[in-house]
């Protein structure tokens, strides 16, 4: 089968499905308080998410990474982890994962194993318990934190994304690095990004460049760079006292656009070529109309990519004019 090649030669190889937008949380950067979530009837069925995941596998996806909103709270989840798993099982797949807020882990860990997932990522923004409930706005951190347990139990690898939040965690930036060593865990940093209207919140007060937390880390440690080929977001380090890797996802000031091999899909079927890009095509009206036709499908995911911008334009000095995405990014899933 043809492969999906985009217009600037790159192949896609990975592809995230958000497969709810909706939360137990409220994370302050990400989503204002009172969101409104989209009805039901506007999501794609597990059936209609693992057609189209199917078709992108077979177009030469190799990695499916399932986000949100909060994957773990769409009901019967597990059902499309466990369809997914097949493709693992043909080769097709090389890796099933996904990224949580870890809230529900303790519940699926064992289940998420047993359908083909190695790793998981967890975001998780502080190890203080009250700033955990402010930041996230009710969660609460003892259930992450068991969630966490409950998936290296089960033999997950996880991973921890946290966003460097000015003000906010730039005081626990070495208990963050031996926490998560102690655990064997990697740590990867995010910057704040402009998407989505979060209400009152200015995002720009809260950026915090991660320049500048190398830095720090760099009178700390000995920081060794790993090469830059992974394909992805994040370039990585190790500090040679932990042995552990840290990533750093700076979009605002090193993108990757260059080697970007992948898609996101959102709950209602809207494919994104970029994040940093409001563009997208429409692929539930193509799901709906050609149930007994896959090449129907697979032409429009093709038509798609042939859509794909060559980069984001993401730029805070022009956050309030058009160098921001309107949309959050529990749309699409980061
Ligand atoms: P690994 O498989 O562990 O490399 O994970 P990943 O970085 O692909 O996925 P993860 O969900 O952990 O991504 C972490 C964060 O990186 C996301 O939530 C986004 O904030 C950011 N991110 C993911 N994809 C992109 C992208 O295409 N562009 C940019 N600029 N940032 C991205
Ligand atoms: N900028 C950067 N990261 C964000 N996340 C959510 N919203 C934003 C934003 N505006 C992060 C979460 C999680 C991942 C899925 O995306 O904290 O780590
Ligand atoms: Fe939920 Fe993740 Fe957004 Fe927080 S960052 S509100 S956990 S989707």
């Amino acid at each position: 089968m043809a492969q999906l090649v985009d217009p600037f030669e790159r192949r896609i190889r990975y592809l995230r499905v958000s497969v709810t937008d909706r939360c137990d949380f409220r994370c302050v950067y990400c989503m204002s308080e009172n969101m409104t979530f989209l009805p039901k009837k506007d999501l794609l069925t597990l059936e209609e998410l693992d057609r189209l995941s199917s078709a992108f596998v077979r177009l030469g996806v190799e990695k499916l990474r399932i986000t949100g909103g909060e994957p773990l709270v769409r009901r019967d989840i597990l059902t499309y982890f466990r369809a997914m798993g097949r493709h693992l099982e043909t080769g097709a797949l090389k890796e099933l994962t996904l990224t949580t807020n870890g809230s529900q882990l303790s519940r699926f860990a064992t289940d998420l194993y047993e359908a083909g997932v190695r790793r998981v990522n967890v975001s998780l923004d502080t190890l203080d318990e009250a700033k955990f409930a402010q930041i996230t706005r009710w969660g609460r951190l003892p259930q992450v934190l068991k969630g966490i347990d409950a998936a290296q139990a089960a033999g997950l690898k996880v991973k921890i994304n946290t966003v460097a939040l000015k003000g906010f965690n730039e005081d626990e930036l070495f208990r963050l690095v031996e926490w998560c060593a102690s655990r064997d865990m990697d740590l990867t940093f995010i910057e704040v990004m402009p998407m989505g209207d979060i209400g009152n919140e200015d995002r720009l007060d809260q950026y915090w460049p991660l320049s500048d937390l190398r830095r720090r880390l760099a009178s700390h440690y000995v920081v060794t760079d790993l090469p830059d080929d992974t394909g992805g977001p994040a370039r990585y380090v190790r500090l040679e006292e932990t042995g552990q890797r840290i990533g750093f996802i700076t979009p605002l000031t090193h993108n990757f656009c260059e080697s970007c091999n992948r898609v996101r899909v959102t709950c209602t079927g809207e494919i994104y070529t970029c994040l940093g890009q409001e563009g997208h095509s429409d692929l539930r009206a193509p799901l709906r109309a050609s149930v007994d036709d896959d090449a129907h499908l697979e032409d429009a995911i093709r038509a798609a990519i042939a859509l794909k911008p060559k980069g984001h334009d993401f730029d805070y000095s022009r956050q309030s004019v058009e160098g921001r995405v309107s949309r959050h990014m529990s749309h699409t899933g980061g």
